[in-house]
């Protein structure tokens, strides 16, 4: 049995079903639903074992709201079965895989058949045009190449789309530069923080970053802030657009931001059912309440992944400009959260303030230690090139931001400013916190 398809083009450009009535939205993802609960239970034990565990069957999935009875997915069931126990399909149709790094114990690895290959294709090719590619583009995709989902994935969808792509993947700066120089990219695929890195080196070599030709940035992999956003807009003079996804669910391409509204990312609903939990009990929260992202695969045919605890804070809102209901931005990950003498804080919070202050560089990293029972968290922050040494001009600026973290968060922290370029910059997914505590 297959999933029920949904093909073809409907106005402005979109697929059919991104301008769909509601109605015809849930009935297509129930049905869905239906086949990819079945599919997984069929296919592989760890579900079988699981849902029966749980006293619960896929014939049980009488409508999208049942599927709340069903035991969630952990990234830990997926290292548990590495590398290919939690695959549906036999292995010779598994015509990709991926990985993702996993800085503690093995890598997270996942696979695709070619129908899985065709739809991420599909979605990412949705993602750009939303963001505002369009057919003929050149796309220069700077998100790394390999295992990592970023490269490829975002490869695929701009070729499916009908763009020249440029897969220069990440790293050597420099060349990033000369490349978009030299062949006039309109479209650029690669993590904000990176974007950064790129931007600097503009500045470097004495050029303008602004006059660049690129019109559209497509941003993920990482968290970032609206300061964030505005900070790349100004500095490179394109429309800078949010996009999520994740390897154990596909990969770049699961949600993305609308150009026209700029307003959070809709989330592919015609392929992934998303829930907003809270993570302390599990509950379903109704929709605005933000709570930790689930989502499961409606149409996966290698691994289908069923109620994925993403770990990723943030909520559903209503639909805009497409059908479909949008994510609010992307806050950071449960396990981000840093709690700090008891405060829970968020490195985007720092982010934000940081960028608003529009004193320092638009890079940072926080460090958190324990000095005898107390916690402590220092903000490293870089004094902006061309700026003089600052003088005394440093230590106020380290105190007002100091300062505003203070009243804004509610914790005291340690600034230092250090010399413009100071701070490692990273080719990918910038590292943003060390925590010592944690040795
Ligand atoms: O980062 C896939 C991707 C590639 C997304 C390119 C967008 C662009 P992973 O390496 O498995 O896959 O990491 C997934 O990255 O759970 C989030 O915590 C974070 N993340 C991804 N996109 C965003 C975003 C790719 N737009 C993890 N905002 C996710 C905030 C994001 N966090």
């Amino acid at each position: 049995m297959a999933y029920t398809t949904a093909a073809g083009k409907g106005p402005r450009g979109l697929d059919r079903i991104e301008s769909a009535s509601r109605d015809e939205i849930s009935q297509l993802q129930l049905e869905r639903l239906k086949w990819s609960v079945g599919h997984a239970y069929r296919n592989v034990d760890h579900y079988r074992k699981v849902f029966d565990g749980a006293g619960v069957h896929p014939d049980d999935i009488r409508e999208l709201a049942d599927l709340a009875r069903f035991p969630f997915l952990n990234k830990s069931d997926l290292r548990d079965h590495y590398p290919f126990g939690l695959f549906a399909v036999p292995r010779h149709k598994v015509v990709r895989i991926h990985a993702s790094s996993g800085t503690t114990g093995k890598p997270t690895v996942v696979g695709y058949t070619q129908r899985d290959i065709d739809t991420w294709a599909g979605l990412v090719a949705r993602s750009i045009y939303a963001a505002g590619g369009r057919p003929g583009d050149i796309v220069h995709v700077a998100y790394g190449y390999g295992l990592f989902t970023g490269g490829l994935g975002a490869h695929y969808g701009a070729e499916r789309l009908g763009c020249s792509v440029v897969p220069m993947s990440g790293g050597q700066t420099e060349k990033q530069v000369q490349l978009i120089l030299d062949f006039q990219p309109d479209v650029i695929m690669v993590t904000p923080s990176y974007m950064l890195t790129i931007a600097e080196e503009f500045e470097r070599l004495g050029l303008d970053a602004r006059g660049c030709s690129l019109r559209v940035g497509i941003f993920g992999a990482e968290p970032w802030t609206g300061a964030m956003r505005h900070e790349i807009e100004q500095r490179l003079g394109l429309d800078a657009v949010d996009i999520y996804g994740l390897s154990e669910v596909m990969g770049p391409g699961v949600a993305n931001e609308c150009v026209e509204t700029k307003d959070g990312l809709v989330l592919w609903e015609d392929h992934f059912y998303p829930e907003v939990i809270d993570p302390e009990t599990g509950a379903v929260l109704p929709d605005g309440e933000e709570g930790e992202l689930v989502l499961t695969s409606l149409t996966k045919e290698a691994l289908p992944v069923i109620r994925y605890r993403t770990r990723d804070r943030t909520r559903l809102l209503p639909p805009t400009a497409r059908s479909m209901r949008r994510l609010g931005r992307i806050n950071g990950r449960t396990d981000d959260m840093l709690i700090i003498r008891g405060v829970n804080v968020f490195p985007s919070q720092i982010e934000e303030i940081i960028l608003n202050e529009r004193v320092f560089a638009p890079t940072y990293l926080l460090e958190v230690d324990r000095e005898g029972h107390l916690d402590s968290l220092t903000v490293h922050v870089e004094w902006p090139a061309g700026a003089g040494d600052g003088g005394a001009g440093r230590e106020a600026a380290a105190r007002d931001l100091a300062h505003h973290v203070k009243s804004s968060v509610g914790i005291s922290v340690r600034v230092k400013v250090v010399d413009p370029g100071a701070l490692e910059r990273s080719a990918g997914k910038a590292r943003r916190v060390i925590d010592r505590r944690r040795r």
